[in-house]
């Protein structure tokens, strides 16, 4: 009746910026991932609860949080009422898709907590049900969503690889990706042309990663979120994600490169700059970022699997 398991966040290279299904959680077009290994959540489920519950980082969550996490148990079928403690070892709600890898590891421990086995195509779609990017953190490694759940297309060591996170900012995004994306579709003149521009992308950057070709992949992901933020720049009211020391991490990406590093950047819906890079490049892009102005913290990270199951209690299996 009780279950614990973790999952690892993702960025995307191509990013999901859309909804064709709101109710859903159905993406627009396809997006590529892969998982972090250094930003995972921990999620125990106990099914032996009188009334539902979650608790984030120790922090009572209720409303719309509590709502997405029942959603999911109900597309699982699991009635009975689950008292749900989850822990990030990141900075919670802060563009640095913790709701990924919380959706994830909920999806997998509710279902292992009552007694069910699930393929993995499954625990992703319903993932999805609470945050459309955690349909990628079930199978992790590379991961291409297009439909209801995801699938790994690469194992993680696929291709040698770090991703330097550099936080640029704490506290809640002022925006959520949700309504983020509502607001792009709804209003953005430039949306149609990015959705068409990811279903062009996603195609190309499995054949890049299928190639193994770190700068092909690297600029196609770079050019990718310039044009997920220039969508929602031009939605009504514009949704500006960044801090100055987004647009300072950019700039040392640049110069890096420059100087010979090869060194690419990403930005989810949030201040973050992620910089992929291969391994024996990693300590001087951290160096980099870390001398930017108003980034609060570095952290390199290598790819990642899926989510998976810890702990199992109060069943025979
Ligand atoms: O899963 P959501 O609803 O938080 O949306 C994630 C959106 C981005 O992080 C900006 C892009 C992506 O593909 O992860």
């Amino acid at each position: 009746m009780r279950a614990t398991a973790v999952a690892h966040a993702n960025i995307a290279l191509v990013k999901y910026w859309g909804k064709r299904d709101d109710a859903l959680l159905l993406p627009e077009a396809g997006s590529l991932s892969i998982a972090l290994d250094r930003l995972v959540t921990t999620t125990t489920v106990d099914l032996n609860a009188e009334q539902d519950s979650l608790r984030i980082d120790g922090r009572p969550a209720a409303g719309e949080e509590l709502r997405r996490a029942r959603m999911v148990l109900d597309a699982a079928g699991v009635v009975l009422r689950a008292r749900i403690e989850s822990r990030n070892d990141f900075p919670t709600a802060a563009g640095l898709a913790s709701s990924a890898s919380g959706f994830a590891a909920l999806a997998v421990a509710a279902c292992a907590a009552a007694g069910q086995q699930r393929t993995d195509r499954e625990l992703s779609a319903l993932a999805r049900l609470g945050s459309g990017s955690a349909a990628r953190s079930v199978p992790g490694g590379w991961a291409v969503w297009e439909d209801d759940g995801a699938a790994q297309v690469a194992s993680p060591d696929h291709l040698a690889l770090r991703l330097v996170v550099a936080l640029c900012g704490s506290g809640r995004k002022p925006v959520g990706s949700r309504e983020g994306m509502k607001r792009s579709r709804e209003t953005s003149p430039y949306h149609t042309v990015w959705i068409d521009q990811c279903r062009r992308d996603l195609p190309e950057a499995l054949e890049l990663l299928r190639a193994r070709d770190l700068p092909g992949l690297g600029a196609l992901a770079e050019r990718n979120a310039m044009r997920m933020h220039a969508d929602a720049l031009a939605a009504d009211p514009p949704l500006l994600y960044w801090a100055p020391a987004t647009v300072g991490c950019l700039d040392a990406v640049r110069s890096l490169r420059e100087q010979g590093t090869g060194a690419w950047a990403t930005i989810d819906a949030g201040p973050h700059v992620v910089a992929l890079c291969a391994p024996n490049h990693a300590a001087r892009v951290e160096a980099a970022l870390r001398s930017v102005p108003g980034v609060l913290d570095v952290l390199v990270c290598a790819p990642a699997g899926g989510a998976r199951l810890l702990e199992l209690r109060g069943h025979n299996t």
